[in-house]
Parts: C-alpha cells; structure tokens; sequence
C-alpha cells in the first residue's frame, strides 16, 4: 500500500455508519410557507435537533453527529437574523447543557469560535469542559464554521511547527494535515444528510468528505423525523463504498 492511501479505510463492507454529519437547511422557507417569521423557523429547527439527539442515542451503532449550524458566510445575513441565531444559541446552550450532559453525550465545537460573542464562547467552553468525559454519542456542532478557513488555520498551524522546528516539510502527510483540522480526533463522516433540496456542501467538511457518502433530501430541516433519519440510514445501507478499489467478489 502506497503512502497516499493510509488515511483510506481498510474495509469497504457496507455498514451502520458510525459517523452522520447534517447540514440542517431550509429553515427559513418553513417559516416563509407557513408565514411566520425566519425566527420561528430556526427555533423550530432546534426543536427538531432535539429530536435528533433522541434519535441517534437510540441507535447506538451511530458514535458521532456533526452538525453545521452557523456557516461564516452566515455572518453576512442581515444582522437582526445573525442576532436572532446568536440568541438562539445563547438560548439552546444554557436550556440543554444538563440534559446533554444526563444523556452521556460529548459536546465538541467546530469553526472560527473567537470570532463569536464572549458570552457564547463561555458558554460553549463550559459545555464542552461539562461533557468532555462523557462516553455516548459524540456531537461536534459547527459553528462559524467553513471549511477552506478550516483548511487555511490548519497550513498555519502546520507552518508554525515548521518554523519551530518541530516538524520538517517532507513529514506532512494528509494524516497530518487532518490532525490540524479542527475535527481531529473525529473520523471523517460515514454518511452526509443535506435537507432543504440544494445539492452541495456550502464549505462543509469539503477535506473529510472525500469518500463520504452523500443523501440529499427536499424534507425541510424543521420537518425532519426520526423516520427521515432512517430512510437516509437505510439509502446508506444499500451503497457499495469501494474507496478506489474495485468492487468486492
Ligand atoms: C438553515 O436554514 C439555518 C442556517 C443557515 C443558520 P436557512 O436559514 O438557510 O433556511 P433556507 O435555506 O433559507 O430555507
Ligand atoms: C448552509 O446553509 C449552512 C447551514 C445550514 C448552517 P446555507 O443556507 O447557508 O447555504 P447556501 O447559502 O444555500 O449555500
Ligand atoms: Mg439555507
């Protein structure tokens, strides 16, 4: 096996997958066709993450969720929605951390994080320090988060190693480059669930993705149930992940 292929993994057997990352879209057309404001529409969204969490916790076979919830391109929404989410935020991390926290579940946060208020950056340390050593599902929420700046802190990071001579430029592998990523520690998402009917990633996990599988659905995030989790798990099921190699006899 060449060195390209070590971040590869050995076995392309289908599976339950282990890792589902969810790009939570289409709030605000589920506000617009009920006519109430964009708020509702997130708010409902997170009704519906805790639903979500319910759900994966019921099917332990999923180890870690990864959820984007605030893109940095979000930032350039108008400001009283981008205040509105903060709010939410605030709201949903104060009302969740100990239920989180009683469900055994691990709470990571992804993305620009010193871009976000104080507060809420107190806060999200705070419920990751709660939950650092709870051993169910692993949920790392993306906030502030895109995937090329991801990808751009972590050639700094790297380059400051260079520079203090703690690493030599022949050593940089795409294992390495992935244990500067944010989501190191995380293995690259099994299955992507996109919901709201677009068909692309929006500078989501463009680096862990590369042979995840992906399921696109026209259901709006607010209207996802557990029954839509398990119609994506089941696609999923039927898929023949060969990463490269060719199919098996
Ligand atoms: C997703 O819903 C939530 C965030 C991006 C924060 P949207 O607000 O993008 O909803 P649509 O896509 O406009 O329906
Ligand atoms: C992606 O949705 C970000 C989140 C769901 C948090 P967007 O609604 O921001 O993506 P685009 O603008 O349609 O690509
Ligand atoms: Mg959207």
């Amino acid at each position: 096996m060449g060195p390209a292929a070590q971040a590869i993994p050995a076995s392309s057997a289908p599976a339950l997958p282990q890792h589902i990352a969810i790009i939570m879209d289409g709030n605000g057309r589920w506000a617009d066709t009920r006519k109430v404001t964009r708020m509702r529409g997130h708010s409902q969204g997170s009704e519906v993450l805790r639903t979500l969490l319910d759900s994966c916790r019921a099917r332990p076979f999923i180890r870690y969720l990864t959820l984007y919830a605030f893109s940095l391109e979000n930032w350039n929404r108008p400001a009283d929605e981008v205040e509105d989410l903060m709010n939410l935020l605030r709201h949903y991390l104060r009302r969740e951390a100990a239920t989180l926290h009683e469900n055994n579940i691990r709470m990571q946060f992804i993305g620009e994080l010193e871009t976000l208020a104080p507060d809420i950056q107190r806060d999200l340390e705070s419920v990751r320090t709660l939950t650092q050593n709870n051993t169910g599902l692993t949920v790392s929420m993306a906030i502030s988060y895109g995937s090329r700046q991801e990808m751009a802190t972590a050639m700094k990071r790297i380059c400051k190693k260079i520079e203090a001579g703690a690493l030599v430029p022949d050593a940089i592998t795409a294992d390495v480059i992935s244990a500067h990523l944010h989501t190191a520690n995380t293995p690259d998402p099994d299955l992507l669930i996109r919901t709201g009917g677009d068909e692309r990633l929006s500078n989501f996990l463009l680096w862990q993705s590369a042979y995840t599988e992906f399921y696109f659905t026209e259901k709006l995030w607010p209207d996802f149930t557990p029954a839509d989790l398990d119609a994506a798990i089941e696609c999923y099921s039927q898929r023949e992940r060969r990463f490269g190699k060719r199919k098996e006899a």
